[in-house]
């Protein structure tokens, strides 16, 4: 297993590019299921949750080439095995957006269902809702999903509640329904604008993308394309964090900053000078120390929960007291113990992280628990004095692509040691 060792205190300067999208890739990849032909992805991140989304398909029958180090090449044209295996899907919750693919081609999918995961239990009962309101049968049982359908008709589906790998999930089946389906509370997130560019560019007939009313209107066939996927505005978000809590300067390349208002507004707020030109953001703290901030998480266009561990983490080194509302995952604090043990003032109050500043945080041996929390604690260890060892990486490796080598090129002091 590896670790993480940072010897922190150094501010972050320089300048880097950021990854494509995690949120958008996954879809996309399993959007490979819809077409009758390959597809080609570019822009696409190194990432191990990539990797898992590839081994699932393979393990259906598609087959891959890895292009470039960004170029993926899928072909999922033709799969001979509609089972999605529990060992494949227990280690992505993201798994899940093979059901509605898979229904809309072949009519039928058995998928393991994913189970709950360390920020909360994640249900996937709208998924499974919607999907039966397209004219799908579905039994849950053995911890399977198994569905079915003699064709599915479009329909007005309404969420209860705003979710997003649901909306695409929907999205995916309708495209091949028979008739017009309209989504109504879809979320908003802009890694679902890039599926439906992406399916539009494929042959779909979506409109409505980007807003809370999706329209689709069902076609025979989907054919192979080539698409570039954008960039990952978390990834993004998360280094331009590094930079702040470190007291330092950087630029992040292949951004798209119209998609990161919410978060470059609390940036500003806590003192930053953040300057957009073109596809690039640059951050400066000109070494001041960051001033507390209140965020409340929500769905897009509002804070992302995916940011939320790494604000807390900047909050904790921050001047004043703060709070954090996180209102989409009801037990996304797995970072809190671990950030007290290096000496923040924190207070869990229901959904609310009540917080002091503190001067500086000291480094500590912390467990990684989860994707955006292990990142929190990264940011916690730049900033930190002394050596903080962070374990269990691997959570780091499904949504940030070589993480250490970006932040040394920063200048900061961060090692991968195997144990
Ligand atoms: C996606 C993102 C994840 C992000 C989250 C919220 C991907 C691959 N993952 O996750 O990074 O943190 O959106 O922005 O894009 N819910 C139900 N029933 C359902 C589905 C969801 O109750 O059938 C609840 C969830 O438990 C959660 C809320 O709805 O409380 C929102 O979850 P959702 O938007 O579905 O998250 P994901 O799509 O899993």
């Amino acid at each position: 297993m590896y670790k993480l060792v940072i010897h922190g205190g150094k501010p972050l300067h320089g300048s880097i590019k950021s990854a494509g999208s995690k949120n958008s890739s996954l879809p996309i990849l399993f959007a490979s299921i819809l077409a009758d032909g390959p597809i080609t992805l570019n822009n696409t991140p190194q990432l191990s949750d990539i990797s898992t989304t590839l081994r699932l398909l393979m393990s259906m029958g598609a087959d891959f080439i890895l292009e470039s180090d960004s170029s993926l090449f899928v072909d999922s044209s033709k799969l001979d095995n509609l089972v999605a295996d529990y060992n494949l899907v227990k280690t992505m919750r993201a798994s899940i957006l093979v059901l509605g693919p898979m229904l809309a081609r072949y009519g039928k999918s058995k998928v393991s269902l994913p189970g709950g995961c360390a920020i909360g239990t994640r249900p996937v009962d709208l998924h499974l809702k919607a999907l039966e309101e397209l004219n799908a049968k579905i039994e849950v049982k053995n911890g399977y999903i198994y569905a079915q359908t003699d064709g599915l008709i479009g329909s007005d589906i309404y969420f209860e509640r705003v979710t997003v790998t649901a909306t695409e999930n929907i999205i995916m089946a309708a495209v091949l329904a028979k008739g017009i389906t309209t989504i109504n509370n879809a979320a908003q997130e802009p890694e679902i604008s890039d599926l439906c560019n992406c399916l539009n560019k494929m042959g779909a007939k979506i409109s409505g993308i980007g807003s809370l009313i999706i329209t689709i209107e069902g076609v025979e066939k989907l054919h192979g394309v080539q698409y570039s996927v954008c960039s990952d505005r978390i990834e993004i978000a998360t280094y331009l964090v590094a930079a702040a809590i470190t007291g330092g300067s950087i630029t992040v390349k292949n951004a798209n900053p119209q998609v990161m208002h919410s978060v470059l507004r609390k940036l500003v707020e806590i003192g930053a000078d953040i300057k957009i030109e073109n596809e690039s953001i640059s951050l400066d703290m000109k070494g001041r120390r960051p001033k507390a901030i209140n965020i409340k998480t929500g769905t897009y266009p509002n804070f992302p929960t995916d940011m939320q561990a790494q604000f807390t983490a900047l909050n904790a080194i921050a001047e004043g007291r703060s709070s954090i509302t996180e209102n989409i995952f009801e037990n996304r604090f797995m970072h809190i113990p671990e950030l007290i043990r290096m000496g923040a003032d924190l207070v869990l109050e229901g959904n609310t992280v009540v917080c002091k500043g503190v001067k500086s945080l000291t480094g500590a041996h912390v467990m990684a628990t989860d994707l955006r929390a292990s990142a929190s604690l990264v940011l916690a260890g730049l900033a930190a004095t002394g050596k903080t060892v962070i374990e269990r990486v691997y959570h780091l490796d499904r949504g940030y692509e070589t993480i250490e080598e970006k932040l040394k090129s920063l200048g900061a002091d961060i090692e991968r040691v195997q144990d």
